[in-house]
């Protein structure tokens, strides 16, 4: 069967590359090191990695099992693993739909961010109202908005092989590096606070690795492990249809035992990288109680970071937003094409009509949600207790609420209904061996459920 998206990555490279460019995302750069900074350190990295190599391999495995093995994007292969399960297609479907009204909002932040650095103004994104004052603007932060959709859309107008694979095969690479560099010289930096206190990058790295079990109590460790596990598969992109996608572009002789586990290094090795970077420079110039998550450690914290690192600040701030837009960029491309090839193959329309069409909606869409920080201000009480604004919204109902749900279907799905065999014999499709295939039929039938049941009532705020 073809996919009516017309596209295949050339080879085993590009798709992992591919794949792990929507796996690396903001996820890495502004939540884990926080949850590793929060949760004990080291102890948070042994369970995050613990669960990356049963948990985390499994639901791959089964994603990209249902999209290489139907060759159709979530909505269609869904009803073709079994009929009447086309229902969840939809419900995945909804996940990137609803992503993707927000993701090119916070994309936009980041290259505000880089215009700001390359005018050597970085002293300014230091003051604690900068992010703010950008945010609730009138103008800016819908035309940098449009920008970031405008590139994303770009690269999945030219098509799986000459936009998603070629601008990954260029862009993982020197994000990689990037990442390793910072985290290098991290590592170095030392300052003295006023108080005469003299901090270092390498004792920040022990308060990083070194597990830290003070204080660790049944149920805080339980919270420790519903951390990781919620934090695991966003980073991994599963549940959100995307892997289904990209499934259905990697061709039959490609190993997938040896892609997944490609993808799965990639993603949790610049996490743990990107905790490198973070966690020495707070602990350095801000001590531990700097240690914000999300859109205050990218746009608040680490701006003071870098203006106290003097005149190299400058340029350690640069690369580090350009680093971040690409990983964000790549996320969203993995986003619109998953919504790209759904609408193509049920409309059976042409991907360059299909990507101009869906552009415009979100143009719109993204405006709104941009300017719910201005004209449409709210705070919505979520049942976690804080107050949304759209943005907060948005990302709840999709990776808080749809994701676990999703995430739980697909489990019941295939480890009960169709069997797991239905996706062992596509990962043993030529030959190799699935040496954990007792690991994955064990997890998606008696683990992944009952966990994913915790995460979606967790997050519902019914626990
Ligand atoms: N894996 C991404 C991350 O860690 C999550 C994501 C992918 C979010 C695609 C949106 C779109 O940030």
């Amino acid at each position: 069967m073809a996919t009516k998206s017309g596209g295949r990555f050339t080879g085993q490279l590009g798709f992992v590359l591919a794949a792990a460019g929507s796996a690396v995302g903001l996820g890495n750069i502004w939540r884990f090191p926080y949850l590793a900074a929060k949760d004990g350190g080291g102890l948070f990295l042994v369970i995050y990695l613990f669960l990356l190599v049963t948990f985390g391999f499994t639901m791959l495995a089964a994603e990209l099992s249902i999209g290489r093995k139907t060759r159709q994007s979530p909505v269609k292969a869904y009803a073709i693993v079994r009929p009447g399960w086309g229902f969840l297609g939809v419900l995945t479907f909804l996940v990137p739909a609803i992503i993707m009204t927000y993701y090119s909002v916070i994309g936009g932040w980041i290259l505000k961010y880089i215009t700001v650095y390359l005018s050597g103004a970085g002293q300014a994104a230091a003051d604690s109202k900068f992010f703010g004052a950008f945010i609730t603007a009138d103008s800016a932060p819908l035309i940098f908005n449009l920008i970031f959709l405008g590139l994303t859309a770009l690269i999945v107008y030219k098509g799986v092989e000459k936009g998603i694979e070629k601008s990954s095969v260029f862009i993982m690479p020197v994000l990689l590096l990037v990442v390793v560099g910072i985290s290098l010289f991290s590592l170095t930096l030392s300052h003295t606070d006023a108080g005469g206190v003299t901090r270092t990058g390498l004792q920040g790295l022990k308060v990083y690795l070194i597990p830290n079990l003070q204080g660790l109590t049944f149920s805080s460790f339980l919270q420790i492990l519903l951390d990781a596990m919620m934090q695991l598969f966003f980073s991994m992109s599963i549940a959100m249809g995307i892997m289904i996608t990209y499934g259905s572009y990697v061709r039959g002789q490609v190993n997938m035992n040896h892609s997944i586990a490609q993808i799965g290094l990639f993603d949790t090795g610049v996490s743990v990288l990107a905790g490198l970077m973070i966690i020495p420079a707070i602990f350095v110039y801000a001590g531990m109680e700097g240690m914000a998550s999300g859109p205050g450690l990218m746009f608040v914290s680490l701006p003071k970071v870098f203006n106290a690192m003097g005149s190299i600040g400058v340029f350690i701030g640069l690369i580090f937003f350009l680093m971040a837009a690409f990983a964000a960029l790549t996320s969203c491309v993995s986003v619109l094409e998953t919504l790209t090839a759904t609408c193509m193959e049920i409309l059976g329309s042409s991907r360059k009509k299909t990507t101009l069409i869906l552009t415009a909606l979100y143009a719109v869409a993204s405006t709104v949600i941009c300017m719910g920080y201005n004209r449409f201000y709210v705070e919505l009480p979520l049942p976690n207790g804080s107050k949304a604004q759209l943005l907060d919204l948005m990302d709840y109902i999709s990776t808080g609420v749809l994701m676990p749900l999703v995430a739980l279907l697909s489990a019941v799905l295939i480890g009960w209904l169709v069997k797991p065999r239905w996706v062992i014999e596509e990962m043993e499709r030529n030959g190799e061996r699935f040496g954990q295939k007792k690991i994955f039929a064990f997890m998606i039938r008696y683990l992944c459920p009952p966990i994913m049941v915790v995460l979606f009532v967790k997050a519902t705020g019914l626990l």
